[in-house]
């Protein structure tokens, strides 16, 4: 990943271009190290998070990092997805802005909509299709989703695997702001520069409150099982054979 400062803003742009930007373990690691350090930076006020490249913001954990794992790998996965990095973005003290700028498909709509806002660029594409690998979202998109867009378009978006476009995320408000694309940085920089008129530690005290409002940490229990259960089944077998040999899975 890269990371530039600029103005008490943080840009961190995740440079996988050629895979799409997909999560490997590296990557998680990474993010959790450099946001540690911000944390206790104070000259940084406000974290943007990227994807390099035109295509993507991020599609997802790396498929064929996870492709041969079964259960207890799988849990500890969504251990290092969720908890280790996922949590530490929904719970950091400072906000965090996800500007989606491209596909956010599975892990890496989970990450974005783990940060506080979103701006999308209107030709962004989101969705969990983590069925269609035989697995359910393992990074929190089980709880977080619902809670954002409700359960009516959770279970459609999450049961379909289907990716949506930036007006109808706009439309189920699971974006703040759609913009073109040359307006992507322009306009967080807008968002974050008006969040940074504001006390610091009234943000960050407003963001633990926030969270307290809706947290339930049994939903987030009961997501890893499931995901790590689907480990041990011949359509996660079929799933990731099939995405992996560029061919539609037979379920
Ligand atoms: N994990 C690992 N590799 C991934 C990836 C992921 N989540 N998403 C994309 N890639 C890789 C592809 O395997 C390909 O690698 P290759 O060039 O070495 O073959 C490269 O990124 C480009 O992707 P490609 O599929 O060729 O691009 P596309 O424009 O045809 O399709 C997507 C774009 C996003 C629709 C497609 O890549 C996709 O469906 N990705 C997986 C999304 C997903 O299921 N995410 C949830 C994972 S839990």
């Amino acid at each position: 990943m890269k990371i530039k400062i600029q103005d008490k803003i943080a840009w961190i742009s995740i440079n996988r271009e050629e895979k799409l930007n997909a999560l490997n373990i590296s990557m998680l690691e990474e993010i959790r190290k450099n946001l540690i350090d911000i944390r206790g930076n104070k000259e940084i006020f406000v974290v943007v998070f990227l994807g390099s490249g035109d295509k993507a913001f991020i599609a997802g954990a790396d498929i064929s990092e996870f492709s041969k794992y079964g259960k207890n790998k799988g849990l500890e996965l969504a251990k290092k997805g969720q908890e280790n990095v996922l949590d530490l973005i929904e719970n950091f003290p400072k906000p965090i802005i996800a500007g989606i700028n491209g596909y956010a498909l599975g892990g890496g709509l989970e990450l974005a909509m783990a940060c506080h806002l979103r701006v999308a660029v209107n030709t962004a594409k989101l969705g969990l299709p983590e069925v269609s690998l035989g697995l359910i979202p393992g990074y929190g998109g089980t709880q977080r989703l619902t809670k954002l867009v409700g359960k009516t378009n959770a279970i459609e978006m999450i049961l379909s695997g289907e990716m949506i476009d930036s007006e109808k995320a706009y439309a189920l408000r699971l974006v703040n702001k759609v913009v073109k694309r040359e307006n992507l940085i322009d306009s967080i920089s807008e968002i974050a520069n008006k969040i940074m008129k504001n006390s610091p530690n009234a943000i960050a005290k407003a963001i633990e409150a926030i969270n307290a409002a809706e947290k339930n940490p049994e939903g987030f229990e009961i997501e890893k099982e499931k995901f790590s259960e689907c480990f041990e089944s011949k359509d996660f077998k079929e799933g990731v054979s099939a995405f992996l040999d560029k061919r539609k899975p037979r379920f």
